[in-house]
Protein backbone atom coordinates (compact mmCIF):
# COMPACT_ATOMS: atom_id res chain seq x y z
CA UNK A 1 0.00 0.00 0.00
CA UNK A 2 1.50 3.43 -1.21
CA UNK A 3 1.13 6.30 1.11
CA UNK A 4 0.26 9.59 -1.31
CA UNK A 5 2.83 12.38 -1.05
CA UNK A 6 2.59 15.84 -1.94
CA UNK A 7 5.43 18.36 -2.41
CA UNK A 8 5.66 21.42 -2.42
CA UNK A 9 8.67 23.09 -4.52
CA UNK A 10 8.39 26.78 -3.29
CA UNK A 11 11.70 27.60 -5.67
CA UNK A 12 13.40 30.53 -5.64
CA UNK A 13 10.32 31.93 -3.77
CA UNK A 14 9.73 33.37 0.23
CA UNK A 15 11.07 35.40 2.84
CA UNK A 16 10.69 35.13 6.45
CA UNK A 17 8.02 37.15 7.35
CA UNK A 18 5.60 35.04 4.33
CA UNK A 19 7.29 31.47 4.64
CA UNK A 20 5.84 32.01 8.33
CA UNK A 21 2.63 32.87 7.36
CA UNK A 22 2.81 29.99 5.17
CA UNK A 23 4.45 27.54 7.14
CA UNK A 24 1.99 28.13 10.01
CA UNK A 25 -0.76 27.77 7.93
CA UNK A 26 -0.15 24.81 5.97
CA UNK A 27 0.57 23.25 9.57
CA UNK A 28 -2.82 24.46 10.91
CA UNK A 29 -4.80 23.67 8.09
CA UNK A 30 -3.43 19.67 7.91
CA UNK A 31 -3.63 19.41 12.17
CA UNK A 32 -6.07 16.15 11.18
CA UNK A 33 -4.81 14.96 7.57
CA UNK A 34 -2.69 11.96 8.47
CA UNK A 35 -3.22 9.79 6.10
CA UNK A 36 -0.43 10.95 3.17
CA UNK A 37 2.86 12.46 3.64
CA UNK A 38 3.41 15.97 2.75
CA UNK A 39 6.66 17.71 2.20
CA UNK A 40 7.96 21.39 1.25
CA UNK A 41 11.29 21.79 -0.08
CA UNK A 42 12.18 24.99 0.38
CA UNK A 43 15.01 27.26 -0.84
CA UNK A 44 17.95 26.53 1.61
CA UNK A 45 18.74 29.90 3.41
CA UNK A 46 15.26 29.17 4.84
CA UNK A 47 15.97 25.37 5.96
CA UNK A 48 16.44 26.29 9.62
CA UNK A 49 13.16 28.21 9.79
CA UNK A 50 11.23 25.30 8.47
CA UNK A 51 13.06 22.91 10.72
CA UNK A 52 12.01 25.58 13.75
CA UNK A 53 8.77 26.05 12.44
CA UNK A 54 8.03 21.98 11.30
CA UNK A 55 10.05 20.22 14.23
CA UNK A 56 7.40 18.05 15.81
CA UNK A 57 4.75 18.34 12.88
CA UNK A 58 3.39 15.94 10.29
CA UNK A 59 5.21 17.97 7.70
CA UNK A 60 8.50 17.18 6.42
CA UNK A 61 11.23 19.39 4.77
CA UNK A 62 13.74 19.22 2.51
CA UNK A 63 16.26 20.52 -0.28
CA UNK A 64 15.57 21.36 -4.32
CA UNK A 65 18.69 20.56 -5.31
CA UNK A 66 21.88 18.94 -3.49
CA UNK A 67 25.63 18.48 -4.76
CA UNK A 68 26.83 15.22 -5.16
CA UNK A 69 30.49 15.95 -3.37
CA UNK A 70 30.74 15.08 0.48
CA UNK A 71 32.54 18.10 0.73
CA UNK A 72 35.31 20.26 -0.52
CA UNK A 73 35.93 23.26 -2.74
CA UNK A 74 32.57 23.49 -4.03
CA UNK A 75 31.43 27.30 -3.90
CA UNK A 76 28.16 27.77 -3.60
CA UNK A 77 27.45 24.44 -3.11
CA UNK A 78 25.09 22.36 -0.41
CA UNK A 79 26.47 18.63 0.57
CA UNK A 80 23.48 16.19 1.56
CA UNK A 81 24.60 16.11 4.80
CA UNK A 82 24.28 19.78 5.50
CA UNK A 83 20.83 18.84 4.47
CA UNK A 84 20.31 16.21 6.87
CA UNK A 85 22.20 18.43 9.77
CA UNK A 86 18.94 20.41 8.95
CA UNK A 87 16.91 17.98 9.20
CA UNK A 88 16.07 17.25 5.78
CA UNK A 89 14.57 14.05 4.81
CA UNK A 90 13.44 14.57 0.81
CA UNK A 91 15.96 16.20 -1.73
CA UNK A 92 13.93 17.17 -5.35
CA UNK A 93 16.84 16.20 -7.85
CA UNK A 94 16.91 16.41 -11.83
CA UNK A 95 14.51 19.02 -11.87
CA UNK A 96 13.61 20.43 -15.62
CA UNK A 97 14.87 24.00 -14.25
CA UNK A 98 18.19 21.98 -13.13
CA UNK A 99 18.51 20.61 -16.48
CA UNK A 100 17.83 23.71 -18.53
CA UNK A 101 19.05 26.80 -16.37
CA UNK A 102 21.53 25.14 -15.14
CA UNK A 103 22.75 22.94 -17.28
CA UNK A 104 22.67 19.75 -15.54
CA UNK A 105 22.57 16.72 -17.51
CA UNK A 106 21.27 13.32 -16.90
CA UNK A 107 25.03 11.82 -15.92
CA UNK A 108 25.24 14.93 -12.60
CA UNK A 109 21.03 14.21 -12.12
CA UNK A 110 22.40 10.65 -11.56
CA UNK A 111 25.61 11.28 -9.29
CA UNK A 112 23.40 13.15 -7.27
CA UNK A 113 20.81 10.75 -6.65
CA UNK A 114 23.17 8.21 -6.12
CA UNK A 115 25.19 10.96 -2.77
CA UNK A 116 21.74 11.54 -2.21
CA UNK A 117 20.95 8.17 -1.01
CA UNK A 118 24.44 7.78 0.60
CA UNK A 119 23.71 10.69 2.78
CA UNK A 120 20.05 9.17 3.96
CA UNK A 121 18.10 11.52 1.96
CA UNK A 122 14.99 9.79 -0.06
CA UNK A 123 15.50 11.69 -3.79
CA UNK A 124 12.39 13.28 -5.75
CA UNK A 125 13.57 12.04 -8.81
CA UNK A 126 12.45 14.28 -12.04
CA UNK A 127 11.83 13.37 -15.47
CA UNK A 128 9.64 14.37 -18.22
CA UNK A 129 9.74 15.21 -21.80
CA UNK A 130 9.42 18.64 -23.22
CA UNK A 131 6.91 19.94 -25.48
CA UNK A 132 8.57 19.05 -28.54
CA UNK A 133 9.82 15.83 -27.75
CA UNK A 134 6.41 15.49 -26.16
CA UNK A 135 5.14 16.22 -29.98
CA UNK A 136 7.07 14.19 -31.70
CA UNK A 137 5.53 10.84 -29.37
CA UNK A 138 9.31 10.63 -27.45
CA UNK A 139 7.82 10.51 -24.29
CA UNK A 140 8.65 7.35 -23.14
CA UNK A 141 12.15 7.21 -24.80
CA UNK A 142 13.18 10.49 -22.85
CA UNK A 143 11.71 9.14 -19.80
CA UNK A 144 13.28 6.03 -20.02
CA UNK A 145 16.60 7.67 -20.65
CA UNK A 146 16.71 9.90 -17.67
CA UNK A 147 15.62 6.36 -15.23
CA UNK A 148 18.43 4.74 -17.14
CA UNK A 149 21.16 7.19 -16.26
CA UNK A 150 20.78 6.58 -13.00
CA UNK A 151 20.64 2.84 -12.86
CA UNK A 152 24.18 2.64 -14.74
CA UNK A 153 25.35 5.26 -12.53
CA UNK A 154 24.19 3.57 -9.69
CA UNK A 155 24.59 0.11 -10.62
CA UNK A 156 21.61 -2.58 -10.47
CA UNK A 157 22.24 -3.27 -6.87
CA UNK A 158 22.30 -0.37 -5.56
CA UNK A 159 19.09 0.69 -7.90
CA UNK A 160 17.61 -1.75 -6.76
CA UNK A 161 18.36 -1.35 -3.29
CA UNK A 162 16.92 2.61 -3.84
CA UNK A 163 14.17 1.17 -5.25
CA UNK A 164 13.20 -0.78 -1.99
CA UNK A 165 14.02 1.74 0.24
CA UNK A 166 12.20 4.95 -0.87
CA UNK A 167 12.87 6.63 -3.81
CA UNK A 168 10.21 9.02 -5.22
CA UNK A 169 10.49 9.35 -8.66
CA UNK A 170 7.84 12.72 -10.43
CA UNK A 171 6.73 12.51 -13.73
CA UNK A 172 6.63 16.18 -14.50
CA UNK A 173 5.82 17.11 -18.15
CA UNK A 174 7.97 20.01 -19.08
CA UNK A 175 5.33 21.78 -21.07
CA UNK A 176 2.84 21.16 -18.20
CA UNK A 177 5.00 23.54 -15.55
CA UNK A 178 3.78 26.87 -14.40
CA UNK A 179 1.59 27.35 -17.41
CA UNK A 180 -1.81 25.82 -16.04
CA UNK A 181 -1.67 23.09 -18.76
CA UNK A 182 -1.67 20.06 -16.72
CA UNK A 183 -1.52 16.92 -18.18
CA UNK A 184 -4.82 15.18 -18.21
CA UNK A 185 -5.39 12.22 -15.31
CA UNK A 186 -4.71 9.44 -18.68
CA UNK A 187 -2.12 11.22 -19.84
CA UNK A 188 -0.28 11.44 -16.70
CA UNK A 189 -1.48 7.78 -15.70
CA UNK A 190 -0.24 6.25 -19.10
CA UNK A 191 3.56 7.77 -18.09
CA UNK A 192 3.11 6.56 -14.43
CA UNK A 193 2.20 2.99 -15.73
CA UNK A 194 5.24 2.81 -18.06
CA UNK A 195 7.86 3.99 -15.10
CA UNK A 196 6.31 1.37 -12.66
CA UNK A 197 6.33 -1.08 -15.66
CA UNK A 198 10.18 -0.29 -16.39
CA UNK A 199 11.17 -0.49 -12.87
CA UNK A 200 9.01 -3.85 -12.07
CA UNK A 201 10.88 -5.38 -15.35
CA UNK A 202 13.90 -5.04 -12.64
CA UNK A 203 12.04 -6.24 -9.55
CA UNK A 204 8.20 -6.46 -9.19
CA UNK A 205 7.68 -6.01 -5.65
CA UNK A 206 9.66 -2.96 -5.40
CA UNK A 207 8.04 -1.43 -8.05
CA UNK A 208 5.13 -1.86 -6.39
CA UNK A 209 6.14 0.72 -3.76
CA UNK A 210 7.78 2.99 -5.49
CA UNK A 211 5.87 6.28 -5.10
CA UNK A 212 5.97 8.14 -8.79
CA UNK A 213 4.03 11.47 -8.66
CA UNK A 214 3.15 13.71 -10.90
CA UNK A 215 3.91 17.36 -11.13
CA UNK A 216 3.09 20.41 -13.66
CA UNK A 217 0.16 23.01 -13.14
CA UNK A 218 -1.06 20.91 -9.86
CA UNK A 219 -3.83 23.01 -8.27
CA UNK A 220 -7.08 22.25 -5.89
CA UNK A 221 -9.14 22.09 -9.07
CA UNK A 222 -7.34 19.36 -10.91
CA UNK A 223 -5.90 17.25 -7.60
CA UNK A 224 -8.10 15.05 -7.43
CA UNK A 225 -8.88 13.87 -10.71
CA UNK A 226 -5.37 13.10 -10.96
CA UNK A 227 -4.98 11.50 -7.43
CA UNK A 228 -7.71 8.96 -8.55
CA UNK A 229 -5.47 7.11 -11.08
CA UNK A 230 -4.11 3.94 -9.84
CA UNK A 231 -0.41 4.67 -10.48
CA UNK A 232 -0.75 8.63 -9.60
CA UNK A 233 0.48 8.37 -5.85
CA UNK A 234 0.67 12.41 -5.50
CA UNK A 235 2.00 15.47 -6.70
CA UNK A 236 4.89 17.91 -7.03
CA UNK A 237 3.78 21.42 -6.67
CA UNK A 238 4.96 24.36 -7.54
CA UNK A 239 3.12 27.54 -7.79
CA UNK A 240 0.11 26.15 -5.57
CA UNK A 241 2.33 25.37 -2.82
CA UNK A 242 3.24 29.19 -2.10
CA UNK A 243 -0.59 29.58 -1.69
CA UNK A 244 -1.89 28.44 1.54
CA UNK A 245 -5.66 27.57 0.63
CA UNK A 246 -4.34 25.77 -2.69
CA UNK A 247 -1.79 23.51 -1.02
CA UNK A 248 -3.58 22.38 2.02
CA UNK A 249 -6.55 21.69 -0.73
CA UNK A 250 -4.04 19.72 -2.81
CA UNK A 251 -2.67 18.06 0.78
CA UNK A 252 -6.38 16.96 1.24
CA UNK A 253 -6.95 15.52 -1.68
CA UNK A 254 -4.21 12.99 -1.10
CA UNK A 255 -5.24 12.38 2.37
CA UNK A 256 -9.03 11.52 0.99
CA UNK A 257 -7.56 9.35 -1.48
CA UNK A 258 -5.27 7.62 0.62
CA UNK A 259 -8.40 6.74 3.20
CA UNK A 260 -10.71 5.97 0.36
CA UNK A 261 -7.10 3.13 -0.95
CA UNK A 262 -7.19 2.00 2.53
CA UNK A 263 -11.20 0.90 2.32
CA UNK A 264 -10.89 -0.86 -0.04
P1 LIG B 1 4.09 24.15 -11.19
O1 LIG B 1 5.59 23.63 -10.97
O2 LIG B 1 3.21 23.41 -10.20
O3 LIG B 1 4.14 25.59 -10.92
O4 LIG B 1 3.71 23.80 -12.58
C1 LIG B 1 5.85 22.28 -10.72
C2 LIG B 1 7.34 22.08 -10.62
O5 LIG B 1 8.09 22.67 -11.40
O6 LIG B 1 7.82 21.30 -9.77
Amino acid sequence: MRRHLVVGNWKMHGDIQHNQLLLEGIEQGLKNDSNADYVVCVPNPYLFQARALLANTQIAWGGQNVNQYEEGAFTGAVSPHMLTDLGCTYVILGHSERRTLFYETNLTAAAKFDAAIKGGLTPIFCVGETLLEHQEGLTEVIVASQMDAVIATLGEAAFQQAMALNMVIAYEPVWAIGNGKAATPEQAQTVHQFIRNRLAKRNPQAAEQVRIIYGGSVRASNADALFSMPDVDGALVGGASLLIDEFVAICKAANHYATICEAT
